[in-house]
């Protein structure tokens, strides 16, 4: 795992922006896996910024609560067309994001993977992460090896998004998300946390044992992690001079 702490969410969002920019460049038909939540707002709005060119991007979104439409304003079709596909060149076709209305969400979930797979698999993955350490929607004690399916979401993360739907008992309990083995399989991933309600988590994921009770540890089993962190939300991490130290003296070839 590279470990990148920036004093502020602005600028560790802008390491990751520039990372993502340099494989859309390098590679215009890329395959990104795509997060929501607060967290990648700003990557969001760093990338529409940079006018990059999106017309052969193939993109698949993590995760879609179940029972709804992907007109409602809360779904996470919504979220992706708001906040950044209305705003690049895009195409319809190549945009992926589960679907919470699907009537078979068993064959829905082999097809979704499917997808994925034809795709060419995912080359760079954006993860948000939970308070409680999910990354997508897998819930503490998800299968390390888990698939995409349907998940019940943890009473914390139902409160922690209840400020999205303006009361708890709008949001849904149910959930589709990739599998954390699904997000394995991405050729490189980066991790966003920001602020101190974060820290706990991230400590856990980058420095704690691996368990399937922080299901983001599983990161450290995959060879490109990079981890952007705000100085909050490295509180907790007992090496950061480590890690910044390592960050100072990258050789110049390695800077993003
Ligand atoms: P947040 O959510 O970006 O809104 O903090 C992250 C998550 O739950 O994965």
């Amino acid at each position: 795992m590279e470990i990148i702490i920036q004093p502020s969410a602005e600028a560790a969002t802008s390491v990751a922006a520039r990372i993502i920019a340099k494989l859309l460049r390098a590679k215009p038909a890329a395959v990104l896996g795509l997060a929501t939540g607060s967290t990648p707002l700003l990557l969001y709005r760093g990338l529409i910024a940079m006018k990059l060119d999106w017309r052969k991007v193939t993109t698949f979104n993590l995760d879609e609560y179940v029972g709804l439409p992907p007109e409602h304003e809360q779904s996470y079709h919504s979220f992706m067309w708001e906040n950044l596909f209305r705003h690049v060149n895009i195409a319809k076709k190549n945009v992926h994001i589960p679907d919470g209305m699907s009537r078979n969400i068993a064959t829905f979930c082999t097809q979704y993977e499917a997808k994925i797979r034809s795709a060419g698999g995912i080359d760079l993955q954006v993860l948000g992460i939970g308070t409680d350490g999910h990354i997508g929607f897998n819930e503490p004690t998800s299968s390390l090896s888990s698939r995409t399916r349907l998940k019940t979401l943890t009473r914390q993360t139902h409160r922690d998004n209840a400020r999205f739907f303006g009361s708890a008992d709008k949001v849904p309990h149910h959930v589709i998300t990739m599998g954390l083995g699904t997000i394995l399989e991405a050729r490189e991933i980066i991790l966003l946390a920001f602020g101190a309600k974060k820290a706990r988590a991230i400590a856990a994921t980058v420095e704690g044992p691996l368990s399937a009770i922080n299901p983001a540890s599983v990161l450290q089993w995959h060879p490109q992690v990079k981890v952007c962190l705000d100085a909050a939300a490295a509180k907790k991490l007992k090496r950061a001079d480590y890690y910044h130290w390592v960050y100072a003296n990258k050789p110049d070839w390695q800077q993003y």
